[in-house]
């Protein structure tokens, strides 16, 4: 190790000069490693001759200089300044190298672990780069298909049309043709006769032509065209080709989590009940705002104990977008914004939700709420509520009991356990099924609890659950799963099998799904604040709603469910209310407001309607369970007061009359008796 040793030392090249070196290049520094220590090496087992005094050994060491000298030089230009027997400066330098190369190498995991994310992002591109160009391709055949169908279509209808004009044509030219020549042969036989005949003839003649002669003279010929000439084509493609130019979009950013900021009061505090925004900037690698929308963007607030909030993103599609949320208790929370699946700068912040009077004036929620006149009358209620619960119910007894029949599941990823768990539905043939969003999965239950399976589990299968969060039961036996990350449903078997997937293309963001009496679906597409119902084939029948707060409109739509009259009844979580349409999407009436009196929803989520059309509602911000008759009127509570649930979601009926719902911020799900 000693090669090509001296030759540093004896141009007298300072020694820190080759450290800093190494510091600035630490991947292609080996060299420079090798020189160092063949260096140290070299002065500890040989002099090393000083340049400037012939052959003197330089067996000290000048530290102002940082460089070795010989006796000589101490007296010469290093005479002012301290020296140092080399060995023990190099031994200190050594040292010193050997802590350095150990902090450096510390940093080789981290590349490593970097290095190992980009080269997934890379596969996790191509990958997603061959799907794309498979939806490509049989887009474009479909659109093929349908234009060689219409294609075909048409030249038929040609054909048919030609030839039965052709047909009307050609039998009057025929008439026209025969009539033609029967008066050619009557004149000639009738010529013939006249020109050479004698007195005896001429009267045979007029016996035997004359009659059909006068016949052909009056006969009433097909003179008219029986049909026109007009066979035309008219297409109006110009409409059609501009939309087919603009066909489809490749939609990405170049947003990056580490510059991402998200900015507003709803980010260190928030008040109870209340609805509060936080606007999310999205920013590329150089910190340039990002100007298109359409990244993934999710957000989550927690306590140590679990998922408790939930609230919608806006994307506002120039690169910003709003989370609005709202907490329904007090206390210290996490708030986690993620772009990507990363946090953003500064995520997971400190959430403080308090009761309104505890937060300062400044915030506009605190305001609304001292100005308005009713607040304090409503909260004078909600404290006295165990009391008064029944107190307007028509029914006559209070239930003497907590109504909880069962419980089944905690926190976990096994069957039977749930993260998360959103949306619920029943079979007519006594199952539960449960949407457990972030197991990714659809977990099956019988009627009394016991566990009988589960799909959708990971892997990369083509029935890939991503965040499934409403589930329903067609009559069919079919399983439909709204899947809110992958923006379509998915259809599965009842044993599990993935079979197609609907609404890709149409759904920003699908939360609940329902079945109605036709069999059609109703999706809930929370993100787009709409209704949108499809033909179980895929097919798009009728789309209703927009974003805020009018009678047709929805500030946060979450569930849906069926009446038997057809009607569709919609949660909405931001406007607190719930909004009942017939089943072409016209509004028929809405029930509820923000508090926490009988009737009032704290954002309700889940719903169900049973045989008389009463509706029942998840109160999830109150964690509740109300129930209405079918114009809206509070009629009871489930007694859910012994094991209280937690940010209450999906709801369902059960085929043996008991309510059924996921207990989320529980992680369970509990079954009620049901009285009516
Ligand atoms: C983005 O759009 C939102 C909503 O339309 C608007 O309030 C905001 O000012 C816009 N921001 C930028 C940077 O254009
Ligand atoms: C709910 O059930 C509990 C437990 O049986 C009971 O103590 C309570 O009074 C019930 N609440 C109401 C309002 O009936
Ligand atoms: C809900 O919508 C109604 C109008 O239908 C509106 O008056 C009310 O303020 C909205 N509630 C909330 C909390 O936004």
């Amino acid at each position: 190790c000693l090669h090509g040793t001296s030759s540093a030392l004896q141009k007298s090249i300072p020694v820190t000069h080759l450290m800093e070196e190494q510091q600035r290049s630490p991947d292609s520094s080996s060299e420079d490693c090798t020189v160092l220590e063949n260096v140290a090496a070299g002065a500890a087992r040989q002099a090393l001759s000083c340049p400037s005094h012939g052959d003197n050994a330089m067996e000290l060491y000048c530290s102002p200089c940082d460089t070795a000298v010989c006796k000589e030089c101490t007296k010469g230009e290093h005479a002012e300044h301290a020296a140092v027997p080399l060995r023990d400066a190099v031994e200190q330098h050594r040292v010193r190298l050997q802590d350095q190369l150990e902090t450096t190498k510390k940093r080789l995991p981290e590349i490593n672990s970097a290095m190992r994310s980009l080269t997934e992002f890379q596969q996790q591109l191509s990958s997603q780069k061959a799907s794309i160009e498979e939806d490509i391709h049989s887009t474009f055949e479909d659109l093929q298909k349908t234009l060689n169908v219409r294609k075909s279509v048409l030249l038929m209808e040609l054909e048919v049309t030609y030839g039965l004009k052709q047909k009307v044509l050609q039998s009057q030219l025929d008439t026209l043709l025969q009539g033609q020549e029967e008066i050619h042969d009557c004149c000639s036989v009738t010529e013939q006769g006249l020109s050479c005949s004698s007195e005896a003839e001429v009267l045979l003649l007029k016996k035997q032509m004359s009659e059909r002669l006068a016949e052909l003279a009056s006969h009433q010929y097909p003179l008219q065209p029986q049909e026109n000439d007009q066979l035309d084509f008219l297409v109006e493609t110009e409409g059609l080709k501009k939309s087919v130019h603009n066909l489809g979009t490749i939609v990405t950013t170049s947003a990056v989590a580490y510059e991402t900021e998200a900015s507003g009061e709803g980010l260190r505090q928030c008040v109870v009940g209340h609805p509060t925004s936080v606007i999310i900037t999205t920013k590329d690698k150089d910190g340039e705002p990002c100007k298109t929308g359409s990244a993934s963007v999710t957000a989550e607030i927690f306590t140590p104990d679990g998922s408790v909030a939930d609230g919608e993103i806006l994307d506002n599609k120039n690169g910003t977008y709003e989370f609005l949320y709202t907490v329904p208790k007090e206390g210290s929370f996490t708030l986690s914004l993620r772009l990507y699946d990363q946090h953003i700068k500064g995520s997971p912040f400190k959430l403080k939700v308090t009761k309104s009077a505890d937060v300062s004036p400044s915030t506009d929620g605190a305001k609304k709420r001292v100005k308005s006149p009713g607040s304090g009358h409503v909260k004078q209620r909600l404290a006295k509520r165990p009391a008064s619960m029944f107190s307007t119910s028509k029914r006559k007894e209070n239930p003497i009991e907590d109504d909880m029949i069962f419980r089944v599941g905690t926190k976990g990823r096994n069957k039977g356990e749930f993260t998360n768990l959103q949306g619920v539905a029943a079979s007519s043939d006594g199952n539960i099924l449960i949407a457990d969003s972030n197991n990714q999965c659809v977990q099956i239950f019988s009627n009394d609890g016991q566990f009988i399976n589960r799909f959708g589990v990971r892997g990369r299968s083509p029935g890939q659950l991503q965040r499934p969060t409403g589930v329903a039961v067609h009559p069919n036996g079919d399983i439909i799963i709204a899947d809110y990350d992958n923006k379509w449903v998915s259809i599965f078997s009842n044993d599990g099998k993935f079979k197609s997937k609907i609404g890709a293309g149409k759904l920003m963001g699908p939360k609940g799904v329902s079945v109605d009496k036709n069999g059609n679906l109703i999706v809930v597409d929370n993100k787009a604040c709409s209704v949108l119902i499809f033909q179980l084939s895929g097919k798009l029948l009728t789309r209703f709603g927009s974003r805020g707060n009018g009678d047709k409109q929805f500030a946060g739509p979450h569930f849906a469910a069926v009446n038997n009259d057809n009607e569709i009844i919609i949660t909405d979580f931001h406007n607190h209310s719930v909004k009942v349409f017939n089943s072409e999407g016209e509004f028929l009436l809405k029930f509820g407001s923000n508090g926490e009196g009988n009737g009032q929803f704290n954002a309700p989520t889940g719903v169900a309607v049973d045989a008389s059309g009463n509706i029942i509602v998840a109160d999830w911000g109150n964690s509740r369970i109300q129930v209405f008759d079918g114009s809206g009127s509070f009629l009871s509570y489930i007694n859910t007061s012994v094991e209280p649930l937690y940010g209450p979601q999906g709801l369902a009926l059960t085929s043996d009359g008991h309510v059924v719902v996921a207990d989320s911020g529980n992680h369970c799900f509990k079954v009620y008796r049901y009285l009516q």
